[in-house]
């Protein structure tokens, strides 16, 4: 399980999280979501210490991570993968072989091994008729299918998602989505998800937490969302343009 307990955050005088809680179970997707500036890209990066907190605890699987170095942080990443919103894929290599990267890097497979894994990991995700493929000509969703195959490679328990559809045509962004739900229900991978697709989150959430000025506005299912009265989470789930909703 993660935990983010307590988070603090400013950078100078501007608080960004305000006493933020958020976690994620084994095979649980979690949507974080919040108008633009509100810190969920941050609380994202507070998981694997890309940032620290100035208060509050990280914990992944009850271990106390917080104030980990840099190097302790290592196993971490591998455990709980980041795929970033413009996840970048090598042009001049294969789908296969940017999946095989973190493989040659981090494991004692031979290439051919690794490449063999690869090719697996690709026909997990859909793609195994682009293996050999550049990514140069694959669409926005097929790439991000790719670069969540190379997430894979290593494993991970938890898989943290910024925005993996924004920018991605509705067909591509449900296929994304399905994804994400088998990962969850076939792999049991945990996933901590920063979205404000509304058809992703009603979709696939399994709980959604609220981010607005820098406090957990709301948290629940999807049905807790749904039937809140706050006005604000109202406005926002069901976007629309008018209320009470001020942007930063
Ligand atoms: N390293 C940093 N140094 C200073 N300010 C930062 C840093 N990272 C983020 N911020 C600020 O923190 C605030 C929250 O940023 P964050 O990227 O988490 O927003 P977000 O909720 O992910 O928004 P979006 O939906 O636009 O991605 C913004 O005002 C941003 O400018
Ligand atoms: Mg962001």
């Amino acid at each position: 399980m993660i935990e983010l307990i307590g988070i603090h955050k400013s950078f100078g005088e501007k608080v960004i999280l305000d006493g933020v809680d958020l976690s994620a179970k084994e095979g649980e997707i979690h949507f974080v979501i919040g108008t633009s500036g509100a810190g969920k890209s941050v609380l994202l990066k507070h998981i694997v210490g890309l940032l620290r907190p100035d208060r509050g605890q990280v914990l992944v699987d009850g271990v106390d991570v917080t104030h980990f170095t840099e190097k302790q942080f290592y196993p971490i990443r591998k455990k709980c993968a980041l795929v970033l919103q413009h996840a970048t894929l090598f042009d001049s290599m294969t789908c296969e072989e940017n999946v095989s990267l973190p493989l040659l890097k981090h494991t004692d497979l031979s290439e051919k091994a690794a490449l063999a894994r690869a090719r697996s990991l690709l026909e997990e995700v859909g793609m195994a008729d682009y293996a050999t493929a550049l990514p140069v000509r694959l669409g926005d969703g097929m790439r991000k299918s790719v670069a969540v195959a190379r997430a894979l490679a290593l494993e991970p328990e938890y898989m943290l998602f910024d925005e993996p559809t924004t920018s991605l045509d509705p067909l591509s962004a449900r296929r994304v989505d399905a994804l994400i739900a088998e990962l969850a229900e076939k792999r049991g991978v945990g996933c901590i998800v920063v979205s404000h697709d509304l058809p992703s989150i009603f979709g696939i959430a399994h709980r959604v937490t609220m981010l607005y000025k820098g406090k957990v506005l709301a948290s629940g299912t999807q049905e807790d969302l749904l039937g809140s009265t706050d006005p604000v989470v109202g406005q926002f789930i069901h976007g629309k343009p008018e209320g009470p909703l001020e942007t930063t």
